[in-house]
């Protein structure tokens, strides 16, 4: 279906023709004067130059045949050359029919759908998740959610921190706590036993012991260094603990994603990369890209035009080891051999930016890519708390994933409890749903790349632009219509009218621009777009069902069409929240 201001267009572009000027000058745009008007053309001012004419004039002209077309009720030249527009009520309630007889809401499927992969989550095994990772979980869900729903084949990678130093750090503190364990055991050639010696608690316990020595005591530090490189160099017990190391923390991670409703496609990781290193880097060599400078193989990726210097990206460090770049190119490689995307979209906080991109540089360079495959990083900003450093603990410390899930959902019971009618366990499970709502839309309705404050109160609230706020507009909008389904009503059926007043006007007119936003949102890699979009159509909402009796209608037609507005509207809504990562419950 053509986007509103499409059809608008289509119409001007003929008056502008009809009048003897160019239909390049008929764009339309949402009016900035809603008092006024609810679209403008502001074409004839810059027509004005091309035919060196006042731009009153061209728009009187315009507008004369635009008035010829029965798509507005109203099209006015205002000084110095405004055209403002009202659109027909009886277009746009058939726009809104021919909408909601469409399965996709009028959402257009991309003409050439692209195979994206979207690399999110990216959390480091054995290390608890906190609420750094969350950002990351919570955008690149979004956006693989966007972009399935435009048609595109979107696969989504977690990216395990997997091969690291953190796990020569648990290979060292389990020896020293264990020696006899048969892992240590060089000359061990037999079968590894099938549980892991540890559970995930002591796991998470081991990693941060085992930090913190690194960091004061050097031996120890080296050790961890030496296994890192051993376990990488594929020692047998070593590589065994390993998948104890994985398996554990893995299934662990899992149920911690499904309760934020992050799924992921792929389970790969910085492990997974590594038997591509070897080969990739010959090619780097004999094809001359890398060099050795120090001892260290590294890529030049600067470029003439750099604001500031870009160092060399480093393949292997002296001693032969692989880095963070190392895998990251590799993993391209990897991705290009198995799935040939035209894209690949990275969610990472945004002081990784640097590292990114030399990755990208590189693979460029290097053709380890295709020409025109999209490498994409988008980069976001801190949670902070209210005291505009990262959040914490009350008590100070990093915060966990869990806990702020768990405060979250308490505080959310609270309020449940307390004011609505919803009891025991299916408040919990209100509880539950509407918290997830407070953190995705409090993350999800700022600008990625932007710090913000992560603000408990403000978040869950009920009124404002916050997640619960539009959940309770859409529980709303579902207990009129099962008021009505009650009263013997059917809201499946039935045409929605021309508006009867101007807030029931507005909210068409909302509802009418959601082909428009999708689209954009997905492209500009902006969920934020949705959010403003839906509080937007959320208040248009709440200011016609404050204005208008529904149920209590007497004219059946006109209050079929209202159910049927509501319908479109909910439909809208949830098709919203579904792309933000979160669902409405039934009342709350
Ligand atoms: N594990 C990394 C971290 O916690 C993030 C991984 C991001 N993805 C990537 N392909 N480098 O910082």
């Amino acid at each position: 279906m053509k986007k509103i201001i499409e059809c608008m267009e289509a119409v001007i572009k003929d008056a502008f023709t009809a009048s003897g000027y160019d239909e390049k000058f008929a764009r339309v745009n949402v009016s900035n004067r809603p008092d006024l008007c609810e679209y403008q053309c502001n074409g004839a001012m810059a027509a004005a130059k091309t035919y060196k004419k006042a731009p009153i004039m061209i728009a009187n002209d315009v507008v004369e045949k635009i008035k010829e077309s029965d798509m507005f009720s109203q099209a006015d030249a205002v000084n110095p050359g405004f055209i403002n527009l009202k659109l027909n009520p009886e277009f746009l309630a058939s726009y809104l029919n021919d909408m909601q007889a469409d399965a996709d809401l009028s959402v257009e499927k991309a003409e050439s759908p692209k195979t994206i992969i979207i690399d999110y989550g990216g959390p480091n095994v054995a290390k608890p998740l906190h609420v750094g990772h969350l950002r990351s979980a919570i955008i690149g869900e979004s956006l693989k959610r966007m972009g399935r729903f435009l048609g595109h084949k979107v696969i989504g990678d977690v990216h395990l921190g997997d091969w690291g130093l953190q796990m020569g750090l648990i290979i060292t503190e389990l020896k020293k706590r264990s020696p006899e364990l048969v892992y240590f055991d060089a000359s061990y050639e037999g079968e590894y036993p099938a549980e892991a010696p540890f559970t995930v608690s002591e796991l998470e316990e081991i990693y941060p012991t085992a930090s913190g020595k690194s960091k004061e005591d050097e031996d120890y530090r080296n050790e961890a260094l030496e296994a890192t490189l051993e376990l990488q160099q594929g020692r047998r017990g070593y590589r065994a603990l390993w998948r104890h190391i994985m398996e554990v923390s893995v299934a662990d991670l899992k149920k911690n994603y499904e309760k934020l409703h992050v799924d992921f496609d792929l389970w790969k990781g910085e492990a997974d990369a590594d038997p591509y290193i070897p080969d990739m880097v010959a090619y780097l060599k004999d094809n001359g890209y890398a060099y050795l400078d120090q001892g260290a193989l590294v890529v030049d990726v600067k470029e003439e035009s750099d604001a500031k210097e870009i160092p060399p990206c480093m393949i292997l460090k002296s001693d032969g080891a692989s880095l963070y770049n190392t895998t990251d190119l590799a993993t391209i490689v990897q991705r290009m051999e198995d799935y040939h995307p035209d894209e690949m979209i990275y969610v990472v906080d945004k002081r990784q930016e640097l590292h990114f991109i030399q990755v990208f540089r590189c693979a460029k360079k290097a053709k380890l890519t295709e020409e025109n495959t999209g490498l994409a990083f988008v980069g976001f900003g801190t949670m902070n708390g209210k005291d505009g450093k990262p959040f914490k603990t009350r008590e100070g410390g990093v915060m966990r994933l869990e806990r702020l899930i768990n405060e979250i959902n308490e505080e959310m019971y609270k309020k449940i409890v307390e004011n609505r009618s919803v009891k025991g366990d299916d408040a919990k499970k209100t509880a539950e749903m509407v918290g997830l709502s407070a953190i995705k839309y409090g993350d999800l309705s700022n600008q990625a790349s932007k710090d913000y404050v992560f603000d408990v109160e403000r978040f869950t609230s009920f009124e404002g632009n916050t997640g619960p706020y539009i959940l309770y507009t859409i529980v709303r909008i579902k207990s009129i219509l099962e008021r009505y389904r009650e009263e013997g009503g059917n809201p499946e059926k039935g045409t929605i009218l021309q508006a009867a007043n101007a807030s029931e006007k507005a909210l068409m007119l909302e509802l009418s621009r959601f082909n428009s936003v999708i689209a954009p949102a997905f492209e500009e890699k902006a969920p934020h777009k949705i959010c403003s979009y839906i509080y937007d159509l959320a208040n248009a909402f709440n200011s016609f069902y404050h204005e208008t009796k529904i149920l209590s209608e007497e004219n059946e037609a006109q209050k079929t069409s209202w159910i049927r507005l509501l319908v479109l509207a909910r439909d809208v809504l949830e098709t919203c929240i579904d792309l933000l990562g979160f669902e409405a419950p039934e009342r709350m």
